[in-house]
């Protein structure tokens, strides 16, 4: 029997970890523990919030006196933890609100699953990290398991600071751990502030498309739920003290992309070719931004046989069409403070 926490589960790759090992798992207990900031949201899970193996609690990762009342209540054996601030912008506006939540919430929660478990080895704490930590390729090669920790931005470093402390706990303490490292995810439930559904959403509603510094930055996409079905496998076969990396063998320019989104919109909405690419502006560059993520996958694909399952053509087209189809979920996450916040960046 799993009792599994969740935490970030409100968030846009939490959201389909929870729909898929609640409606797969049926005899596990999932408690999806998420504090609903900005980028949570308890709309992306309305179609199984009624499940009899599902409990949401509304909390704080950095709160140790709810977290350990959890652990005891719901006697939690596994943790998969994706609650994280989670944009990189933000994390240069404000790095102090990055490090309170993704490294002094991670040890919080490592804190209450070490005293709580006391050295039992039947039990699993799987930490969601990300390629960031390793930093920026140049223009060959890709990052393995084995590539050197060089994070560049706030984000990075408050994810790379978590990773360590996971690994620590494992090496110091004994904790049974799995940490995943993933490229850039797209798909249903993306917080608009991420570059694809950013842009999806500029497209729909004839807004300035803002691509930053020359829009010759590389990034390896992969479609959400090619991710949960990853996280799902890892969590069942996975040897404890691993590390995967997970990517789709997909890098594309972020101008490449924009165009190719352009594109794609133009047809679907019977538009004339090439209107929206028109709303394509060259803004001002991200402070230390990135050149190129590209991520080998092999080692999940010959340890675990997971590769991605849909076709980027396949995964934009789904992703399009959600939002296209979700026009109320979109008005709601981008009105109040997040309009605040985009207003204030660009117009
Ligand atoms: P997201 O921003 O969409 O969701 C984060 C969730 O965490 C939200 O529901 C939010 O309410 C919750 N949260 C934030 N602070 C919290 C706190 N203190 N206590 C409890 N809950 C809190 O993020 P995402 O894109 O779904 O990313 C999820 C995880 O995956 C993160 O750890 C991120 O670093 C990692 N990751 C993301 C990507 C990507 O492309 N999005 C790629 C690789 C790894
Ligand atoms: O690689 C995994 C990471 O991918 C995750 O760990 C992060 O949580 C996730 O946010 C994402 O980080 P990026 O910084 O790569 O994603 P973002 O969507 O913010 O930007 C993608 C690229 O597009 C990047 O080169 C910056 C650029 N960009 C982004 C935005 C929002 C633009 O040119 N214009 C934009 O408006």
């Amino acid at each position: 029997m799993k009792n599994i926490l969740i935490t970030g589960g409100a968030g846009f790759i939490g959201s389909h970890v929870v729909r898929r090992l609640v409606t797969r798992y049926p005899e596990y207990h999932i408690i999806n523990l998420d504090l609903l900031t900005y980028a949570g949201n308890l709309e992306n899970l309305r179609d199984i919030e009624g499940a009899n193996n599902y409990t949401f609690i509304k909390g704080d990762i950095a709160d140790k006196e709810m977290v350990n009342k959890l652990f005891h209540l719901y006697d939690i054996n596994t943790v998969i933890h994706l609650a994280a601030e989670s944009h990189v912008d933000r994390s240069i506006d404000d790095p102090l609100a990055f490090a309170r939540t993704n490294i002094m919430g991670t040890l919080n929660l490592l804190e209450v699953a070490r005293d709580f478990w006391k050295g039992r080895t039947d039990v699993l704490f799987y930490h969601i990290s990300t390629d960031e930590v390793y930093g920026s390729l140049g223009s060959e090669g890709f990052f393995t398991e084995k590539s050197p920790y060089q994070p560049n931005s706030p984000y990075s470093a408050s994810k790379a600071g978590s990773d360590h402390f996971v690994r620590a706990y494992g090496e110091t303490y004994g904790l049974p751990y799995i940490t995943s490292n993933c490229s850039n995810n797209y798909g249903p439930n993306q917080f608009p502030e991420k570059l694809i559904p950013l842009m999806i959403n500029n497209i729909i509603s004839n807004k300035p498309l803002p691509v930053y510094g020359d829009g010759n930055y590389t990034r390896d996409w992969l479609y959400v739920i090619d991710h949960a079905e990853a996280i799902d496998l890892i969590l069942h076969k996975a040897e404890t003290g691993e590390t995967y990396n997970i990517g789709g063998f997909n890098e594309w320019k972020n101008i490449d992309l924009v165009r190719l989104l352009c594109t794609l919109i133009d047809q679907r909405l019977n538009r004339a070719q090439g209107s929206s690419e028109k709303l394509i502006t060259f803004v001002k560059d991200r402070p230390g931004h990135d050149k190129r993520y590209a991520i080998d996958a092999s080692k999940i694909h010959k340890d675990l046989g997971w590769k991605p399952g849909v076709t980027f053509q396949q995964g934009l087209a789904l992703t399009i069409d959600w939002y296209l189809s979700n026009k109320e979920w979109l008005e709601h996450v981008t009105s109040g403070e997040y309009r605040e916040y985009y207003e204030k960046r660009y117009e």
